[in-house]
């Protein structure tokens, strides 16, 4: 019997990073479309909380959970601005980002063999963290005539007496769908009905495009005491190497058994980044609005430059910053089976241009490949420059 880590993959965006560090020392321009990491310094007075944080001394061991002034923040800013009906702040546990939140969150709801449905595609750890608490992933697939919306009857029709859970990403990585506050009730009346956990992961909730409203799951009728909602201070305040992140968590033993998991994975996160993300959340909102005002100017660059390709068929993203593009027949490697990865590889090898093939998350993936557009305005208008030129030359 294989080791339940064993299950988990090294990673193709680890993958297609190291070929393109490589290729960076020994001397080429690369950009940096493969991963999501934001290109902005964190806000100014975010970093001069921390600073002051270390000048005051607070270096030491913190409540695991997080220190009180965070966990206040969070609740006032969960309570009004998600509209989420926890009773107290000590039903917001601090985490070492999102990612960390999510693999004891799974740990702590699921037992063996219990599953829970997640979108196809989807960022990849999300699979993975459901396996390592021992659950079973049942992928639902988004589909482009539906703009990539969950489809609520075919949620229904993968829920077994196994179903524990229901997870929900919006705005959604891989794809940067935006789900409507429609689809969203009807998910949570569907979890009504059937007795389920919602796992709503809000982690792009700043990052929105065209006037789009973020709607969080756990804030609709039924929806409310099911739900564990899912942040991070990663994407919305550039604060992704800080690593901070939260759950909010209104069942009681599940919220018990997240804390025992926060104490013994973590025991807190760094204290120096804690005053930082209370800083974050009660200062300016300035610095977010304007990264996503930047973000919207670079999804813009990068789809006008695809759709003069007649190699890809890409989608507008309403949230997030990633474009998800489907392979069309045009293209020379196309094969319905290894054309995403082809064309990751050709565009490394040909142009130093990362990007990620689309069945790195998740089977309905195949065929299709992810830009993502959080690497400097420079870079994302120098690979929309050349991007349309460097495919029709494979055709060549
Ligand atoms: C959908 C989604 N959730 C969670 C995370 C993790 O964020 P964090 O940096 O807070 O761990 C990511 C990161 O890319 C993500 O795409």
């Amino acid at each position: 019997m294989s080791h339940i880590v064993d299950s988990v993959s090294l990673g193709a965006i680890v993958q297609v990073r190291d070929r393109l560090l490589d290729q960076q020392a020994r001397g080429r321009r690369v950009l940096r479309l493969e991963s999501g990491d934001p290109s902005f310094d964190i806000p100014i007075h975010v970093r001069e909380a921390m600073e002051q944080a270390l000048r005051d001394g607070q270096t030491h061991y913190t409540a695991s959970t997080g220190i009180p002034l965070l966990r206040k923040a969070i609740f006032q800013k969960v309570t009004t601005e998600n509209r989420l009906s926890v009773p107290s702040d000590d039903h917001v546990v601090v985490t070492n980002g999102a990612m960390h939140g999510l693999y004891i969150l799974f740990r702590a709801m699921l037992e063996p063999g219990d599953e829970v449905i997640l979108p196809d595609p989807m960022w990849t750890e999300i699979a993975e963290n459901i396996r390592l608490g021992g659950g079973k992933p049942v992928p639902v697939v988004l589909r482009e005539e539906r703009g990539y919306q969950y489809d609520p009857d075919e949620i229904e029709a993968a829920i077994t007496p196994r179903t524990k859970a229901i997870f929900v990403n919006t705005p959604q990585n891989p794809i940067g769908a935006v789900a409507s506050r429609e689809t969203l009730s009807v998910i949570a009346q569907i979890a009504e009905r059937h007795n389920l956990f919602l796992v709503s992961d809000e982690a792009y909730e700043h990052v929105l495009y065209d006037g789009a409203v973020h709607v969080s799951l756990g804030s609709l009728p039924g929806a409310q005491s099911r739900t564990i909602s899912v942040y991070s201070m990663s994407k919305t305040y550039a604060m992704s190497g800080l690593r901070l992140g939260y759950l909010v968590i209104h069942d009681p033993l599940l919220l018990e058994r997240i804390k025992k998991l926060v104490r013994c994975t973590i025991n807190g996160v760094n204290s120096v980044t804690q005053y930082g993300a209370a800083a974050a959340l009660t200062g300016p909102q300035e610095a977010t609005k304007s990264m996503a005002r930047e973000y919207q100017k670079r999804r813009d660059i990068l789809f006008d430059a695809l759709k003069e390709t007649p190699y890809l068929k890409a989608f507008k993203p309403g949230g997030a910053f990633y474009l998800w593009a489907r392979i069309l027949p045009a293209w020379p490697g196309y094969d319905g089976k290894n054309d995403d990865w082809s064309m990751t590889n050709y565009l490394i090898d040909t142009a130093g241009i990362g990007s990620s093939p689309g069945s790195a998350f998740g089977p309905a993936g195949q065929g299709h490949i992810r830009f993502a557009f959080s690497c400097s305005t420079e870079q994302v208008a120098e690979a929309a420059r050349i991007l349309p030129d460097v495919l029709s030359r494979a055709g060549r």
